[in-house]
């Protein structure tokens, strides 16, 4: 359990992270659509954050699956098409280089489902969300790699062994993220939690800081406006991922 506070405070924009960690801090790093931003890739919440005049809420849940499995599938063909173009930036290689130095001791949680950190180079990634380049059939269930794009009521595609719908491998809203006890486990033993570029509005993800702040974990969080959680972190650092991490994170 991570007890250790380290000296990062409010809008310490120059401090170095790693130079602060020694060798018994554990970085656990939970990240969000923010963070992939400047790859060109849009947000959920905001300006940008509308698809087709949908609410994400409105085409990512099993209702709206149930409903309307070709505007399911359309969505998220867009953003594999959008994804599959989209490069990682600064930001995701920071985080790269970052784990090279600290090894196992570094652990990302992602709320994206984009393959943009792998893509850069980490290897301890955690997808709770799901990952847009995999598939599932509704009946078994073994999530398999797919970057098919299906538009159409005629091309959705129906699993190859028992014939059922296959599905997108993502955890929707009112369904629950992937090995939260693997989370959960890396979450108790970090000393500090790094937070980048999500709205904090979605649980469980939103609440980590709070669990963080009950073992005395430091947390810091990144990104250009403040989160609707804001006032559960030791430091907001104000930027965007690529203005703030490549500085915060060099060694
Ligand atoms: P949101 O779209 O809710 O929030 C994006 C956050 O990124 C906002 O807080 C922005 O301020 C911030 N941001 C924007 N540009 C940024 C930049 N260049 N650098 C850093 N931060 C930036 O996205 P999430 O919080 O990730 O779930 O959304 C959480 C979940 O809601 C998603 O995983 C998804 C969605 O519905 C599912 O699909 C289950």
């Amino acid at each position: 359990m991570g007890e250790r506070q380290i000296g990062i405070h409010e809008g310490d924009n120059a401090i170095k992270l790693m130079d602060l960690l020694g060798p018994q801090d554990r970085l656990f790093v939970l990240t969000g659509a923010g963070i992939s931003a400047e790859s060109g890739l849009a947000t959920y919440r905001g300006s940008g954050g509308l698809w087709n005049g949908f609410r994400v809420e409105e085409v990512a849940t099993p209702e709206a699956w149930a409903a309307d499995p070709v505007l399911v599938w359309r969505f998220y063909s867009m953003r594999r098409e959008d994804a599959q173009t989209a490069e990682p930036n600064p930001a995701h290689f920071a985080l790269a280089a970052a784990e090279k130095v600290l090894g196992d001791r570094m652990y990302i949680c992602t709320q994206n489902v984009d393959d943009l950190h792998k893509r850069a180079g980490s290897k301890h990634v955690h997808h709770m969300h799901g990952m847009l380049f995999e598939s599932r059939c509704v009946q078994c269930g073994t999530p398999f790699a797919d970057d098919g794009q299906y538009m159409t009521a005629e091309t959705l595609p129906v699993c190859a062994s028992c014939a059922e719908p296959v599905r997108p491998h993502i955890v929707w809203f009112g369904e629950v993220p992937l090995d939260l006890d693997a989370i959960y486990a890396e979450l108790q033993r970090a000393t500090v939690l790094l937070v980048v570029g999500t709205s904090g509005s979605v649980y469980p993800a939103a609440g980590f800081v709070n669990i963080a702040n009950q073992l005395g974990i430091s947390t810091v969080y990144v990104g250009p406006e403040a989160p609707a959680n804001a006032g559960s972190f030791d430091a907001m650092l104000l930027g965007t991922a690529v203005e703030v991490l490549p500085g915060l994170l060099a060694f």
